[in-house]
Parts: structure tokens; C-alpha cells; sequence
């Protein structure tokens, strides 16, 4: 069940003088000598676990509460009791590797139908495959391409880092941590993790390390409600987006995707030349709307759209929705989920954001509400995630560092059923061959190794504080400079955007049917004022269709305070030169 140096079942060991045997010649994989159980021995293992513990899926959508710091208690009790994790050069992990026990949990659906072509037609990469030969006692292997590790011109990396819970960055200055990983930390000081593993080649599902970390986190925070999910690691959403389209989606079958009505323009971006059909849904104020996604998917007329089929995917955004800022709150995001059981239909839920939910805007002048001062607290003051509902596994949760640590780490996770996460990690066997290692060590000495799941949830606590304050700064600067009868906003839960709806219907042109050339003209004078915003047209799913409003998307993330203010006032004297008014 576990991937720890104490118990019997672990699957890679790699002692000092397999480290320096690993450095002296290739192999396929790893010339770290694998144990005597395989891989597919402790998969057994888990799943006969969970086949026990498992019972017919069905139950309605709800969700489980009881996250947060005894949890952490509870997983770091888990980790002493397995001892030391001991996994070398590309050593094969997986989430039933850590995970607690999942009793009484349903097994996940199975996806087949839904799967492309392409998907289905994934075969294991042979080399990767070819690992499990390593576990033959006394192998010496000469099958593979894996350079030596005494070649890497790295022999340590120092950083310097927060220590929590002073996180600013004077502080970090002033008091931060040096931290630093060396070639043979596992060699030499008793390290879990060191270069010599993680700038090696490695399994498409990251490290065996970042693997635990990122498990752990996902039952802190998402604790999804069926036995069988796993999570793998990604290049970060946009490729892991890609790649998740293209498992589900197949244009030879004309099949449609559904998408919030203004949706992330990379996202549309990546369906279009994929010849996948794309349809918007109505939103309000906390997203997508669960009545117009039943009311089109109910009356779907395959003809009447053009022989697209009836959509099998949704692809959403819930916490603060990209271009709109929207976050669909707990009861909006069971009834999408719902719908989505009514007409079978698979979500990938896209949360970068998840993490930046803010306080709730308190008024211009007005001091802002007090952040969480617990993990508890902060845990349980997040809205649940669609796959902590998700009782049928029907739900692929894509995380990523980019908007809560750094965006060129380029790292982020999926979490989906283990069918699911087994055919995404086929595909990134031959695409990515999954995240650098680089950015892996780097991470894990920081979240695993430095700051421990408590320390990473106080810098989330913290960033929640930042964000919040940022946010008020652009509400304030938009309360000041914008006219109000012709400007109007929803201070947003969650993000790092708000949508601003400029009232059309008051243009002196009187010509609603113009408005890409109204929004167009604004735009421009945006730019001649020194300011750039997002137009709103930007983010139309269905590009064909006229556009119905005027919106601009900007962001409170980068800008400081007084950037805001100026640029929210340039932006306010573009909308007011259009309009005519003073
Ligand atoms: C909705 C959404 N998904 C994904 C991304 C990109 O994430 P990553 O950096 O992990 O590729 C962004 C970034 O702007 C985004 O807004």
C-alpha cells in the first residue's frame, strides 16, 4: 500500500551503492535496483483493497466535510508510521501509494464511451514499460537511454525562501530560509529526494515525491467522495487541457463541448483546431447556469446544429471564472453537477483559481474582513470543488501552481478516476513525458520538505490576505473613476479579474447590432490613453454569434494600488469619450 523504506510492499529501493551503480551506465529506465515486488504487485494489493471497500456507484451528489488540521495530524501519523519514502530514478508511484483508507466509498464509473478514438487506441510506451525488468535481482542493464547523473553539471542548488508564516517579501529578505539540494542528499543526508533522482529521466506522472505531496493535498483539501481516483502530475493546465480534450473529444464523432458563453480564450483556442464543436451557456453572476445547461442539452437537434453531436463534455471554470471573475457557489455547483447526470456528460473543472477565494468585500474605506487564521478554518471556508461531489468519478479537476506559487514552474495535477488518470498518462508518455524534474525538486524542498502541508496552507492564508487587498484597491478605484450609471461590476469571490458590463443601450449611436465596432473604438482609446484591457469579445465561445453586451475584463493582479487607480481612470474617460459624456 505503500512506497516507504519500512514496508514490505515498497516497490524502488535505491541504497547508496545503488545510487553510485545508477551513475556508472544506462538502463532503460533506472539502474537503481527495483525490490523484489513490482509495481503491478502493489497495485494489486490496493486494488483488492478497494474492490472490498468499494460499493455500487448511483448515490446522489453531496459532500463530506471533516478537512483540514487533523487531517494533517493524520497524514503526517501516516508517514511515521511508513517510515522513509525511498523511490529513485524514475521509479513508478501512484496515489493508492498514499492515500488513506477509502472505505465505504464507491468505485468510480467507467468512461469508455466517452473516450476518443485517439485515447482508446494509447498503447504503454514500451521503454517506459521495459521497467520491469529492473526488478530482477542482480540485472544489469543495458536497455535504455538514461545519462549518468556523475554528468550533470548541477551539483547543488541553494534557494532562499519564506519561512512561514512571514511571507512578504521584505521579510524573505530580511529573514528568509537558505535551503539547498544537493546531487546525493538521499546518499549522503538521509534526503528523500535529491538531483541526482529528479534531473534524471523520469515517469510521466512526476515523481514518486511530488506524487505523496500532491495525493496528501488533494485529500486535505478535495477529498473526493468515490474510492478509486488518483492524481497525476501535468506541465500545467493548459497542457494538460490539451491533452484531456483530445482523450475525450473526436472530431470524426462531430463532437461538442460546453463552456461557459465568455470562456478562457486559450481553452477555445485549444477546441477549435481540434474541430471540436464549442457551445456557450448562459451565465450569471456565480457562472454558468445549471437550468440553461439542462434547457440546451435537453432540446438538443442535431441537425439544427449543424450535425454537431449533443455535447458529452463540459468544461468549466467554478472559482473566479476567466474572463467573468464568476464563482459558482456550493448549491450552483450540485445542481451543474447534476444536470451533468441527467444528460451523461463528463466535466473537466479547471481550477487554477480555486486557492485565490477572497474575503468578502466590506465597502470602499472599510477595513476588510479578517482572513482565517486556522488551516480549519481556511480549509473549510473553501467552496467544495465539483470533484469533492463527484460520488460517479465523472470529474477531471485540473490544479496548478502558476496562480498560487510561481507560473513558470510550469506544474500543476490532475485529479480524475484511475481509468481516466491511466489513459492521461499514456498520452503524456509520448507528449510531455510529464513535468520537469527541476521544477519538481524545487517544489518539493519547498512545500514538502521546508514548509510541510501547514506551512503551504499559511502561505495560501497569506496569498488569500493579498488578494483580497488587491481586490479592494480595484473596487475602490472603480468606485472612484468609473460612471456608474453606464458602468457596472460584481466584486468577484475568487481570481484575479473582474468583468466590467458597460451599458450599451445608452450608446449615442443607438446601434446595439455594432457593438464589436463600439467595443472596438473603446479599446483603442484604451491604448491611446495608456491602458490595456481584455475586450469582452475576446472570450466568445460562440464566435459566429452576434456579440449581446459590452465587457471588458481587467485584473487586480499585477498592478499596485495607484497603477489601478490610474488606469481604472484612463479606462473610464475611453468608456465616457464613446458614450459622450463627461
Ligand atoms: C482558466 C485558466 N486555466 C488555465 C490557465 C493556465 O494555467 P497553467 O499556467 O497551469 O497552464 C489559466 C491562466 O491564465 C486560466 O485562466
Amino acid at each position: 500500500m505503500s512506497y516507504y523504506s519500512s514496508h514490505p510492499t515498497a516497490l524502488l529501493r535505491m541504497s547508496p551503492a545503488l545510487i553510485k551503480s545508477s551513475c556508472e551506465g544506462p538502463s532503460t529506465l533506472s539502474n537503481a535496483r527495483v525490490s523484489h515486488l513490482s509495481s503491478r504487485h502493489v497495485q494489486y494489493v490496493h486494488s483488492k483493497a478497494l474492490s472490498s471497500d468499494a460499493v455500487p456507484s448511483g448515490k446522489s451528489a453531496h459532500y463530506e466535510g471533516g478537512r483540514g488540521r487533523n487531517m494533517i495530524d493524520e497524514i503526517t501519523e501516516r508517514r511515521a508510521k511508513a517510515g522513509k519514502l525511498v523511490a529513485g530514478i524514475a521509479a513508478v508511484s501512484d496515489s493508492d501509494m498514499f492515500k488513506g483508507p477509502q472505505t465505504g466509498k464507491p468505485k468510480a464509473k467507467r468512461w469508455d464511451n466517452h473516450l476518443s478514438q485517439e485515447s482508446r487506441e494509447r498503447k504503454p510506451c514500451t521503454l517506459k514499460q521495459a521497467a520491469k525488468f529492473l526488478k530482477k535481482p542482480g540485472l544489469i542493464s543495458l536497455g535504455g537511454g538514461l545519462p549518468s547523473s556523475q554528468l550533470f553539471p548541477i551539483a547543488e542548488l541553494a534557494m532562499k525562501v519564506p519561512k512561514s508564516p512571514n511571507f512578504s517579501e521584505q521579510a524573505t529578505i530580511e529573514s528568509g530560509q537558505h535551503i539547498s539540494i544537493g546531487k546525493y542528499d538521499v546518499r549522503d543526508h538521509d534526503s528523500e529526494y535529491d538531483l541526482s533522482i529528479a534531473l534524471n529521466y523520469g515517469q510521466s506522472t512526476g515523481s514518486a515525491q511530488m506524487m505523496r505531496f500532491i495525493t496528501e493535498h488533494t485529500e486535505l483539501v478535495c477529498r473526493p467522495p468515490y474510492a478509486d481516483w488518483r492524481v497525476c502530475q501535468t506541465i500545467g493546465s493548459t497542457g494538460a487541457l490539451e491533452q484531456a480534450i483530445r482523450m475525450f473529444c473526436d472530431k470524426d464523432r462531430q463532437d461538442s463541448i460546453l463552456t461557459e458563453e465568455f470562456s478562457f480564450s486559450t481553452a477555445l483556442e485549444t477546441f477549435a483546431p481540434l474541430g471540436i464543436n464549442m457551445f456557450g451557456v448562459k451565465i450569471d453572476e456565480q457562472g454558468l447556469i445549471p437550468e440553461a445547461m439542462d434547457e440546451l442539452l435537453s432540446n438538443w437537434d442535431v441537425a439544427a446544429r449543424g450535425g454537431a453531436g449533443k455535447p458529452h463534455v463540459l468544461y468549466t471554470v467554478p472559482s473566479g471564472q476567466n474572463p467573468t471573475g464568476a464563482t459558482q457557489g456550493t448549491e450552483r455547483r450540485k445542481a451543474i453537477y447534476q444536470v451533468a447526470q441527467k444528460h451523461d456528460i463528463y466535466i473537466i473543472e479547471d481550477e487554477p483559481y480555486y486557492f485565490l477565494q477572497m474575503q468578502p468585500y466590506t465597502g470602499a474605506d472599510q477595513p476588510s474582513a479578517p482572513v482565517p487564521t486556522s488551516v480549519d478554518e481556511f480549509v473549510s471556508s473553501l467552496i467544495p470543488s465539483l470533484v469533492s461531489i463527484d460520488i460517479d468519478g465523472r470529474v477531471m479537476r485540473m490544479d496548478s501552481f502558476s496562480k498560487v506559487l510561481i507560473p513558470g514552474s510550469r506544474m500543476g495535477w490532475v485529479v480524475a478516476s484511475e481509468q481516466i488518470i491511466e489513459r492521461y498518462q499514456r498520452h503524456a508518455e509520448v507528449a510531455s513525458q510529464g513535468p520537469s524534474g527541476l521544477s519538481q525538486v524545487v517544489l518539493w524542498k519547498l512545500l514538502d520538505d521546508t514548509w510541510g502541508h501547514e506551512g503551504y496552507f499559511q502561505w495560501l492564508i497569506n496569498l488569500r490576505e493579498e488578494y483580497t487587498h488587491k481586490r479592494d484597491k480595484m473596487l475602490a478605484a472603480c468606485e472612484e473613476h468609473l460612471p456608474q450609471s453606464l458602468v457596472s461590476w460584481t466584486p468577484p469571490v475568487a481570481g484575479m479579474f473582474m468583468w466590467l458590463t458597460v451599458d450599451h443601450t445608452q450608446h449615442p449611436s443607438g446601434d446595439a447590432t455594432d457593438l464589436i465596432k463600439i467595443e472596438e473604438d473603446i479599446f483603442n482609446s484604451c491604448i491611446e490613453n495608456g491602458v490595456l484591457v481584455a475586450r469582452g469579445s475576446w472570450f466568445l465561445t460562440e464566435k459566429d454569434k452576434a456579440l449581446q453586451g459590452l465587457y471588458f475584463r481587467v485584473t487586480f493582479a499585477s498592478a499596485s494600488g495607484e497603477q489601478m487607480s490610474e488606469a481604472i481612470g484612463r479606462f473610464g474617460e475611453a468608456v465616457k469619450k464613446s458614450f459622450g459624456v463627461n
